[in-house]
């Protein structure tokens, strides 16, 4: 079973995503993001339904709960996550994030992750209303807003997700966290963190920059707001 890490992240955090990541590499890589300061780690597992990709199953968190004793962030893109919950769990996800999209239960969903000694979290994807998350506010440790459409990394961050953030941020008690994930980079985090994201997922940003170090900075420093950011953040 899972030994649930803390999640005592920085006021912003940035969690590398390995979909971006030299996979015949994967330890090295995800050493490599670890020196480089990264909070946590961010893990995109897809089923070929949910969306047109498919990626890791527990085997490969499992090797990756191996190489790292960062907290491991699960977002799972499953037609039926409940029935990945366990096996995430047991490979060593801290957390298993699941789309709102898919249940008619999250609180449900959230309580059964809860039982597997993970941290829950619910996203939804830009096409769906954030109102699917709201049954379920008060049973997470996390809220994702996708900032692209799920299924593949690399993609253009879509700035009319930014209103999401704006709605849910006042949804959340403290200790909760709000993650942004699609398209995060220097120049799109600082609007992120000013619509009350505090967790920035970032593949291509990170894994694809010539210094990881440089690049998780450059991300944090959407945190420190500049007369840039804030100009920004007026759209
Ligand atoms: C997309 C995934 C993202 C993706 C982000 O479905 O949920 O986590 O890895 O990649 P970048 O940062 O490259 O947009
Ligand atoms: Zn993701």
């Amino acid at each position: 079973m899972s030994r649930r890490r803390d999640r005592n992240f920085p006021p912003l955090a940035v969690a590398p995503s390995i979909l971006a990541a030299d996979l015949g590499r994967l330890a090295e890589e995800i050493a490599r993001v670890e020196q480089a300061g990264a909070d946590l780690l961010h893990v995109d597992v897809m089923d070929g339904h949910f969306v047109r990709n498919l990626t890791f199953g527990p085997v490969v968190v499992e090797a990756i709960r191996r190489a790292t004793d960062l907290y491991l962030d699960v977002h799972l893109m499953l037609d039926n996550p409940a029935d990945f919950f366990e096996p995430f769990a047991e490979a060593g996800a801290d957390n298993i994030t699941f789309h709102a999209e898919v249940t008619d239960e999250p609180a449900e969903f959230a309580r059964r992750i809860h039982d597997l000694g993970c941290d829950a979290g619910i996203t939804v994807n830009p096409d769906a209303p954030v109102d699917l998350l709201r049954p379920a506010m008060d049973d997470v440790e996390m809220v994702l807003i996708m900032s692209v459409c799920a299924g593949f990394g690399g993609q253009a961050f879509m700035p009319e997700t930014l209103e999401k953030v704006r709605t849910v941020r006042p949804w959340l008690a403290r200790g909760q966290r709000l993650e942004i994930d699609g398209g995060i980079n220097p120049d799109t985090a600082p609007r992120a963190v000013a619509a009350g994201a505090d967790i920035l997922v970032a593949g291509t940003a990170v894994f694809g920059a010539p210094d990881a170090t440089v690049a998780i900075r450059r991300l944090r420093a959407a945190g420190r707001p500049s007369p840039r950011a804030a100009t920004d953040s007026l759209e």
